[in-house]
């Protein structure tokens, strides 16, 4: 079964304060976003192997540790976009990809509109970012799509959750750990997730 991580953290437990709470503007929402996700990479990343490398200091010869697998961020579009700068300031050296998915209106199921990756995927640890898991379905998706271009290494990284998207990424996809910085009560019935943000993507984007 996946392995869930809900971070525990005052920093950020401080910015989901701002984040969630409804008088908060787009430009600090956005801000607070990006910063979560560049705290939640210090933990999605602590298991990365790393290779020896010899280096000259000023001082001396030493040897010194680097990344040994590439790193892909894969946001989910739109909301998606909103983690992406936070984690790729962690990670200068990550290639990033895009999934556009949009909801079927006749079978309500997600339908991919755009999925655009750099190459070596297969090698590389993918860091699939959306803020919101609400019903799973986007997620499940994301992941049957890298799934099916190689990628082997992928790690869901969220903000809030809720245990029916949870248990549905944990039925679909159980060998992928979830990272969130939130976990919450439940899914309302029209999908959003309570106590929740709103919609991350119109509060990011301001387009409500
Ligand atoms: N997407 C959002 O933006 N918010 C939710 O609460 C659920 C899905």
């Amino acid at each position: 079964m996946s392995k869930v991580v809900v971070l525990e953290h005052p920093l950020i437990d401080h910015k989901m304060a701002i984040i969630r709470d409804v008088t908060t503007g787009t430009k600090a929402f956005r801000e607070n976003v990006s910063e979560v996700g560049g705290l939640i990479t210090y933990e999605i990343t602590r298991d990365l192997e790393t290779t020896p490398k010899l280096i000259t200091t000023p001082m001396t010869e030493t040897t010194a540790y680097t990344l040994e697998k590439g790193v892909v961020i894969v946001p989910i579009l739109r909301a998606g976009l909103g983690m992406v700068d936070g984690i790729h300031n962690m990670i200068p050296s990550a290639k990033i990809g895009h999934i556009g998915l949009y909801r079927d209106e006749e079978t309500l199921l997600p339908k991919t509109y755009y999925a655009k990756f750099p190459p070596g995927l297969a090698q590389s640890v993918v860091l699939l970012v959306d803020p919101m898991l609400a019903t799973g379905a986007s997620a499940s998706k994301a992941i049957d799509i890298l799934k099916a271009n190689g990628a082997k290494d992928i790690r869901y990284v969220g903000l809030v959750g809720c245990p029916e998207g949870v248990k549905r990424l944990q039925k679909d996809h159980p060998e992928i750990s979830i990272y969130l910085a939130a976990m919450d009560d439940h899914l309302n019935d029209k999908g959003y997730i309570v106590p929740g943000l709103g919609d991350c993507g119109d509060r990011l984007f301001g387009t409500k």
